[in-house]
């Protein structure tokens, strides 16, 4: 009986750990309540185990700021990997999205609706495109892009059938489906998980003279390539790749296909990020804050002479182009514009970045971003750096995700305010002190 005393003690002691959990990683200790560690349990058990997120339950977001459970704030700085660039439960998006949630959500694009045609002529002329294909998520569109390029290809260039070949770069993110972790060149991406699509040529990214090389085969349709690679860790190309990119692609009769899924609407202080470079890519794939983080929206623009190589019954999505989407994307589109979103990208992009610099901490070997697009570079002899300085900031407010091991994406929603910046700037300044 009193061995049996001292099990339940030792529950009752190894429980209260467990719900008022106190991690210690080098300097950092990390607090996570009782109620929070409830949710992040239930995940654990029932949900699958496909992501690694930081210990903070969240449950409400206004503008810039993130509120836990336990009613914390902090400020955003991956804002839902660019969804949010309008900030969270923008007013008029929330209205948008309730306004029409009210009164049709989804037709099937077996019928039509009156809100599709509406939607199509705005985002057409906003880019500057004569045709949008709708879909969904980030990766659907990319596929999509993939399949209208091979198409082209086919159809309009003329090469053999099954041999057309898209051109890529190392160290790509275009999502995650069996098609695009075909060409993924990261082993934590594609490996274990073949067999892989062909049809893909993987160039160095930033790389003209590969480009070039990989242009010479007459079976190329495609160079699918991000104007700054996001998951990367914010890799920003040398001046004048894309526009020299561009016109490479252009003398060898190839689509230049950019995936603006994260550059895009505003983050990089631009409409969208090849606009830096006046470059029109000639299929464009959007996704991430075209609903301002209300729903997935996806699109993929292009001119008719590519959008029409695809027929009726050759693609689709049950949900593409939904009315309720169709009417959130017009107001998340419109709203980038009345507020001047690229402007403040910008300028708050570059204060941002000063500020950081001003550290002059030796801990951060790089700074580097457009607009509000920034990663961090951390050095230190501690692999898990990164990830414990995300773990500090989050006690002292500030939410970020490490990407790559060694280094942290900076990307707060585009509403943020200059004295925000500056707040946020001595959260990371604090959150350095661990490192010591
Ligand atoms: C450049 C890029 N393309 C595609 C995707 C995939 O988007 P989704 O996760 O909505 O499928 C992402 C997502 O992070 C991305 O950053």
């Amino acid at each position: 009986m009193p061995r049996k005393g001292n099990i339940i003690c030792c529950l009752i002691v190894f429980h209260f750990l467990f719900l008022i959990s106190n991690f210690h990683f080098m300097h950092t200790s990390v607090t996570v309540s009782a109620n929070s560690q409830r949710y992040i349990d239930l995940e654990e058990k029932f949900g699958a185990h496909n992501y690694h997120p930081l210990p903070v339950v969240l449950e409400k977001g206004e503008g810039v700021f993130l509120y836990d459970i336990d009613g914390k704030r902090y400020f955003d700085f991956l804002s839902g990997y660019s969804a949010v660039n309008q900030g969270h439960c923008h007013p008029k998006i929330i209205a948008a999205l309730i306004e029409q949630a009210q009164k049709l959500t989804l037709t099937s694009r077996a019928f039509h609706s009156n809100l599709l045609g509406e939607y199509e002529q705005y985002i057409t002329s906003y880019f500057g495109y004569d045709k949008v294909l709708p879909m969904n998520t980030g990766v659907e569109a990319v596929e999509t892009a993939i399949k209208l390029a091979r198409r082209w290809g086919y159809a309009v260039k003329g090469i053999e059938d099954q041999k057309a070949k898209i051109i890529v770069c190392a160290e790509n993110f275009h999502g995650r489906t069996s098609t695009v972790i075909s060409f993924s060149t990261d082993p934590s991406s594609y490996a274990k998980f073949g067999p892989y699509m062909p049809g893909f040529k993987v160039i160095p990214y930033n790389d003209l003279a590969a480009l070039q090389d990989a242009l010479k085969d007459k079976d190329v349709c495609g160079f699918l390539v991000e104007p700054i690679q996001g998951e990367a860790g914010v890799v920003v190309p040398d001046e004048g790749f894309l526009s020299k990119a561009k016109q490479y692609c252009k003398e060898a009769n190839v689509l230049f296909i950019a995936d603006e899924i994260q550059t895009g609407l505003c983050r990089t202080g631009k409409l969208l990020a090849c606009d830096h470079e006046n470059v029109h890519p000639d299929i464009l794939i959007l996704g991430k804050a075209l609903s301002g983080g209300t729903m997935p929206v996806s699109a993929v623009l292009a001119n008719d002479e590519i959008m029409l190589t695809i027929k009726p019954g050759e693609h689709g999505s049950t949900y593409g182009g939904n009315p309720l989407a169709c009417h959130v994307a017009i107001t998340a589109l419109q709203v980038l514009k009345d507020e001047q979103m690229s402007e403040r990208a910008e300028k708050l992009g570059q204060q941002l970045r000063k500020e950081l610099a001003e550290l002059n901490s030796p801990f951060i070997s790089l700074i580097r971003g457009k607009g509000l697009l920034n990663a961090i570079v951390i050095n230190h002899p501690n692999p898990d750096a990164a990830w414990e300085l995300c773990l500090e900031m989050k006690e002292l407010g500030l939410l970020a995700k490490p990407t790559h091991g060694d280094k942290i994406r900076l990307a707060p929603p585009l509403v943020i305010t200059e004295q925000q910046v500056s707040e946020s700037v001595e959260i990371v300044r604090k959150s350095l002190e661990i490192l010591k």
